[in-house]
């Protein structure tokens, strides 16, 4: 029998709506996935806000750094039209509007992408005990020290490196719960490694269906897609 993979909705549906968006999240959640992935900064006055790049200029009608504006300046901005002009109304989120919104029935892998927006996040979570979640980042000292902090935080150890033997065995010093390697990367022998070692394998971006098989083949615990 085959098994059930994991779907992560990379930045939501994120194909058929702006990616980092609740309607993007909605979507995910209506066509099937089992967990929602998004990306977190940091606003100037410390809130974090639900957004990809370090500027609000690819996916917003605004320009400049999250960093350098108020989350009530970052939630003013479009944050649809430059996907289509139907998702005018979509404003970058706030996390903590993610986490009321998933309660306790979607999983969320929180990415922490300003390296600020770390420990911020651990404080919010205290007040979303019944939250499913994942933190990763590419910042492993980050999830290091997050680690450190709370020792039962649930961190995907996520890596971009093909030097994967590596980077699992600082997944491991991590305690880490998942790797996520970038899914060019993977082989058998990544999969039973981490395997033996007690961390699920969930890949990223895999949007194409023959690599989704070919994954699923090799033994993979889920993957992160654009189309869940
Ligand atoms: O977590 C997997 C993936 O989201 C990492 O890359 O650039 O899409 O955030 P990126
Ligand atoms: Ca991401």
């Amino acid at each position: 029998m085959q098994k059930n993979l994991f779907v992560w909705a990379h930045r939501g549906a994120s194909s058929i709506s702006p990616e980092n968006s609740m309607t993007a999240f909605r979507l995910a959640e209506a066509a099937g996935a089992d967990g929602i992935e998004l990306d977190v900064h940091l606003s100037r006055d410390g809130r974090p806000v639900v957004i990809h790049d370090e500027t609000v200029d690819r996916t917003t009608s605004g320009s400049g750094l999250v960093s350098d504006k108020t989350a009530a300046e970052l939630l003013d901005l479009d944050a649809g039209s430059w996907f289509s002009p139907d998702y005018a109304n979509e404003s970058i989120p706030l996390l903590t509007d993610v986490l009321a919104w998933a309660g306790d029935r979607m999983r969320l892998n929180i990415e922490i992408k300003s390296e600020d927006a770390g420990l911020v996040v651990l404080e919010v979570l205290k007040a979303f005990p019944q939250a499913r979640i994942l933190v990763s980042s590419f910042n492993h000292k980050l999830l290091f020290r997050m680690r450190q902090l709370d020792h039962s935080l649930p961190i995907g150890f996520l890596t971009d490196s093909r030097f994967w033997r590596l980077a699992v065995r600082r997944a491991i010093a991590c305690a880490a719960e998942s790797f996520h390697p970038q899914q060019k990367y993977v082989t058998r022998s990544l999969v039973s490694c981490c395997h033996q070692h007690n961390l699920t394998v969930y890949p990223w971006t895999v949007d194409s269906p023959s690599r989704k098989n070919s994954l699923r083949r090799i033994g993979v615990d889920g993957f992160f897609t654009n189309i869940p």
